[in-house]
């Protein structure tokens, strides 16, 4: 059963309650009896969401379930997802809006118009073209969040080759794995990138990365910090080179409403990521209806901001594919929240009148510390949409976004969806929820989830157990690149019998069965709205010759939801684990995954906590890691391994 932490326990007797003001329903694009119509015909429901889109040919059927757990949907419908997020707005006479407003760390800045990303975006297809790539190639993109990074993914999804965007914070050997895994054809980078106010190489790291990838024909540069780079004869390429001189015009093809669109790799409960599979027309649809209805937006009249990464599920769906799709005029930043100083997003905000702004808890409790008096110094009424999403917000980071930077009105929603799901599930919806601090409380109109026990039983309110979505939706993965097993076994075999999709995430209902999330209960650590597997961070650890084995558990953390905390068996003939030592395997980690994953604690121990199968025994672990007093030890094979952890620690052995 989930293992809750005191803070999460404090969240569920959260009693304060916050209803849509009535100015506010008065103009949500969300009613009330979306519920009851969804409700009553789902799949009409979703048809009539997928009419936002623009339809080459309308499909035959709305949902293909009999080959289950991979779904259909808009069965026969074509479509072109570059086209709906782009052309189609120049065509309704929208080409002078601006879809980007593009914030580069330094301070540069460029506006961007839908006629002019329709022109980039046709241009980049066309290089694409040129290069020989086709429908259904791959293409690895690793780039910080330039306009380029955006344009590259449409131009794939204009030409039907899928994207495998990889953070721009991810390691050589992560960016490796992830290519060889795909089999990427092309890979597009920069020659480097701004990050916390310096310029950092990435070129040279995706050099390394590439070192004798047979699959890779071609690296695409495209110049941002000015940096020197190597260019690799034959291999590599200056976008502007490529891009600059092709034409503008490129007739977009309707592809398959179930033609890949692309392939995000997240971290699961081995130490190999798993490359998730999104296709085209349900995904778009859920995109749309959900940036629509969850944020309110407005095309024309709103200026939205997701603080997302396109390296992370919620910069494809809420900053390239949902925004777009709806018209949204949005703001696109490159960096960190502070260079140059800590006011800077609040100064985006003030500048563009930012109305509708996206962020992670993790980020608002940074803001918190960093003190109330620097949202304080700008103008933030522009803002009337506030949303939360990556891990569970705590009531107090809650109320602090409300208060400071929502000025005590703005509607909070808070976004319960992953990687696997595509788009937003549970939320409130502004103008028809009251909203709780802390509960994501409701599955969306369409969408259907459920807390079970153990056995797959819902549980009743005021109870709690696994979440689970019961029913198919149009935005699910349709499969792991290349390992179908993995899939039905990570998701479909715990709850087969019912044909459930389990989540991964514990959760409960509170006594008015709104849902609260209680963190993973997997061996998955959520590091600032990151999810990292504890397995990926043990074999990092194991591949440093010094280490013998290792055990890494996610403790609480104030600011970033959980921390890395390591507990590390040195080999015989290592030398002591002093300081420096742990340096070493912090940065080692660094290193071969990327310095998201850097444990923020190291510690030296003598023995691990086994079961008599052999299984570490993480929950122990994770006692010690947040101070507790250490659980029930019975299943241990040998019980006096925790007192020998806990004394080596105190006295510092
Ligand atoms: O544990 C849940 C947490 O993030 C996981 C999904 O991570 P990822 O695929 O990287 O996608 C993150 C952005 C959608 C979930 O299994 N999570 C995400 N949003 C919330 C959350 N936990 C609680 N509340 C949320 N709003």
């Amino acid at each position: 059963m989930t293992e809750q932490s005191p803070a999460l326990d404090n969240l569920l007797t959260e009693s304060r309650t916050f209803p849509p003001s009535e100015t506010f329903s008065a103009q949500a694009n969300a009613t009330a009896d979306f519920y009851a119509e969804a409700d009553a015909d789902r799949e009409a429901f979703w048809a009539k969401q997928a009419e936002r889109l623009h339809w080459e040919t309308k499909w035959s059927q709305v949902l293909d379930w009999t080959n289950a757990p991979v779904a259909k949907w808009f069965v026969g419908g074509k479509l072109n997802v570059a086209y709906n997020c782009v052309d189609r707005h120049v065509a309704d006479g929208h080409g002078e809006q601006v879809a980007i407003h593009w914030v580069g760390e330094p301070g540069d800045s460029r506006d961007i118009t839908y006629a002019q990303l329709k022109d980039e975006v046709s241009k980049a297809a066309n290089a694409f073209e040129s290069l020989g790539l086709t429908a259904g190639d791959r293409v690895a993109i690793q780039m910080p969040m330039v306009p380029e990074a955006i344009v590259a993914m449409l131009a794939c999804a204009r030409i039907g080759a899928m994207h495998s965007v990889v953070f721009g914070g991810f390691s050589p050997t992560a960016l490796r794995s992830r290519v060889d895994d795909a089999a990427a054809k092309v890979v597009i980078t920069t020659d480097g990138q701004y990050r916390r106010g310096k310029a950092a190489p990435m070129k040279v790291n995706v050099d390394e990365a590439l070192e004798g990838a047979e699959s890779v024909e071609k690296v695409i540069v495209v110049r941002r910090t000015g940096d020197e780079v190597p260019l690799t004869e034959g291999r590599d390429v200056w976008w502007h080179d490529l891009v600059d001189g092709q034409s503008a015009e490129h007739a977009p093809q309707a592809f398959d409403s179930e033609h890949p669109l692309f392939i995000l790799y997240t971290s699961g409960t081995t130490g190999k990521p798993k490359g998730i599979l999104h296709t085209s027309g349900g995904y778009l649809t859920q995109a749309a209806y959900t940036h629509h209805n969850v944020f309110d937006h407005k095309a024309g009249e709103d200026v939205y901001w997701c603080t997302a990464d396109i390296g992370w599920i919620t910069g494809h769906s809420y900053i390239v594919y949902g925004p777009l799709a709806n018209r949204a005029t949005q703001v696109v930043y490159e960096g960190t929240p502070n260079p140059p100083h800590e006011g800077r997003h609040w100064e985006i905000v003030q500048q563009h009148k930012v109305s509708i702004y996206y962020t992670a808890p993790t980020l608002i409790r940074t803001f918190m510390k960093w003190g109330n008096e620097i949202p304080e110094k700008y103008d933030l009424s522009s803002l009337r949409v506030l949303g939360s999403v990556g891990e569970p917000i705590n009531p107090e980071a809650w109320m602090w976004y409300r208060e400071h930077v929502g000025a005590n009105s703005a509607p909070i929603v808070d976004t319960w969806w992953q990687t696997e799901t595509g788009g937003i599930m549970i939320s409130p919806l502004p103008g028809v929820t009251s909203t709780k601090p802390g509960s994501a409380q409701k599955a969306l109109p369409g969408i259907s989830a459920k807390v079970v026990d153990d056995q797959g039983v819902e549980v009743g309110k005021g109870g709690g157990g696994y979440l689970v979505l019961d029913k198919p939706w149009p935005g699910m993965l349709r499969g792991i690149w290349g390992d179908e097993q993995r899939f039905r076994e990570t998701y479909w075999s715990r709850f087969a019998d019912q044909g459930y999709y389990f989540a991964g995430d514990g959760a409960k209902y509170d006594a008015d069965g709104d849902i609260w999330l209680l963190g993973r209960v997997d061996d998955v650590m959520n590091v600032s709205g990151h999810r990292i597997s504890t397995t990926e961070v043990e074999s990092a650890l194991v591949s440093h010759p010094t280490v013998a084995e290792a055990a890494v558990v996610g403790a609480t953390d104030p600011t970033t939801g959980q921390g890395i905390v390591a507990f590390v068996i040195l080999r015989g003939n290592a030398v002591d684990g002093g300081e420096q030592a742990v340096q070493e395997l912090r940065n080692h980690v660094a290193k071969e995954i990327g310095p998201i994953a850097k444990p923020r604690q190291i510690l030296v121990v003598q023995e691990l906590p086994k079961t008599r199968s052999g299984k570490i025994m993480r929950r122990l672990l994770r006692d010690v890691a947040e101070n507790r007093q250490v659980g029930d030890v019975t299943t241990l094979a040998d019980s006096s391994v925790m007192d020998l952890i806990s004394s080596g620690l105190k006295t510092g052995k």
